[in-house]
């Protein structure tokens, strides 16, 4: 970026925009424009809350090391060798392509072979302990559904690069979310087949990654959840039999839940007529802070549903020539199909409506697009979802220290050439 950077003179015509953000945040026209020319719209972004801002940012390895995954991580932003960030630039349709999807392990994808792969269903809530074959389940009743799946920790790089305070995790950017076609049996109808109690509590779902925590992740569903017929068993992601990396031969799929709900490599089910508590209801994906108080076992507030976001489909920082531009993103909401979409180039003074592009099937994410007519100089745009319920992206969010649920309008910096 430095050979690039603007003379003082040329930002003073061109930066307006980043200069309000900027002063919005308190800083002084002297420093804004010194940091300008050093290092152009990510170091005032930076600046804009403390020194180590966007060390957070998505940097591609050059060398990358042995990879605990089966895809390609070439078109990825690589997240220590747990997570593989997509790119949402490289996404372009309603749909994300198999290979582009993101991917979250605990501990390295694993290989199952589909014949030896049993699933058990079992505990004290079910009359019928009993196991499954693929072809067992493979010969329920199907269901497809199109929902988008969101790590919880997703835009949890924003708390430092917009708020200064850095939340433990993987610093993920706008990227650990993909949107797909899945195909599956309702959870409901294997719990309703091993004759699930009324009394049960809470649903566990075991993954045979056994070398991650707790010798196989593990998530617990409210059995109200486990019984929503949008939970889903999945064998297929976009007409493809699940893929390794995606938790084949079969995954949980909750819909508008945290990520970390739809456990891969399934192999166990239990039901239970007790609250259930593991690690990921205790001391991960957990709200911790002080707006929230401890509950049952866990430290905090655990997260379970997600929030309602937006994002750029542009590279953190992008870079484009001047003149007009049809700039996309994406949007969702657990709660509702978005109803608007607003973008603002001038630090959110300003909101304009953007184009939702297509219907939004089931709990997809929606398509927006909008027309930017870019002028020279260091930019900032911004956008605001807003779901048919009524829920908008708020202007700020209280700090947790795990960094979830981070929703505010990310200011993505852009240079326009
Ligand atoms: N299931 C198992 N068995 N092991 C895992 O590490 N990671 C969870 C969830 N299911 C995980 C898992 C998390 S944190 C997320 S965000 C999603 O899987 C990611 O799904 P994906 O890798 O298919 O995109």
């Amino acid at each position: 970026m430095q050979e690039n950077a603007p003379s003082p003179s040329a930002a003073e015509q061109d930066a307006e925009p980043l200069w309000e953000y900027a002063a919005s945040r308190g800083m002084s026209r002297r420093e804004f424009l010194r940091l300008l020319v050093a290092g152009g719209s990510a170091a005032v972004l930076a600046a804009c809350v403390g020194p180590s801002a966007l060390s957070s940012t998505p940097t591609p390895t050059a060398t990358p090391p042995a990879a605990p995954w089966f895809k390609d991580p070439a078109p990825f932003i690589r997240r220590d060798d747990k997570g593989l960030e997509t790119r949402l630039e490289t996404l372009h349709g309603v749909i994300t392509p198999n290979d582009l999807f993101f991917v979250r392990n605990n501990s390295v994808s694993i290989d199952v072979s589909a014949s030896d792969w049993r699933l058990s269903v079992e505990g004290d809530a079910v009359a019928e302990p009993m196991e499954l074959t693929y072809d067992d389940v493979k010969a329920l009743p199907s269901r497809t559904l199109i929902s988008y799946l969101e790590c919880a920790g997703n835009h949890r790089a924003l708390f430092d690069v917009v708020q200064g305070r850095k939340a433990s995790g993987t610093q993920w950017m706008t990227g650990a979310v993909g949107n797909g076609e899945w195909v599956g049996v309702a959870l409901r109808d294997v719990l309703t087949l091993a004759g699930i109690h009324a009394s049960a509590v809470s649903v566990l779902l075991v993954g045979l990654d056994a070398d991650s925590p707790e010798g196989g992740f593990r998530y617990v569903l409210p059995a109200e959840k486990a019984m929503d017929p949008d939970t889903l068993l999945a064998y297929v992601l976009n007409g493809e039999a699940l893929p390794k990396d995606h938790g084949f031969p079969l995954r949980a799929l909750v819909p508008g839940w945290v990520g970390s709900a739809s456990v891969k490599w399934l192999g166990r089910i239990v039901a239970s007529s007790r609250q259930l508590w593991t690690r990921n209801n205790t001391t991960s994906y957990v709200l911790i802070g002080d707006r929230y108080p401890p509950e049952g076992e866990a430290q905090g507030k655990p997260v379970t549903e997600q929030i309602i976001k937006s994002a750029l489909a542009l590279p953190w920082p992008a870079e484009l020539a001047a003149g007009k531009h049809r700039v996309h993103g994406y949007a969702h909401s657990p709660a509702a199909p978005i109803a608007r979409v607003q973008w603002s180039a001038d630090g959110g003074r300003e909101w304009a409506d953007a184009e939702l592009s297509g219907r939004q099937a089931d709990r997809s994410w929606a398509r927006f697009e909008f027309v930017w007519d870019a002028a020279r100089g260091e930019r900032v745009l911004m956008t605001r979802a807003t779901d048919a319920v009524g829920n908008t992206q708020p202007d700020s969010v209280p700090f947790n220290e795990k960094g979830y649920l981070f929703n505010q309008p990310a200011p993505h910096p852009i240079r326009v050439t």
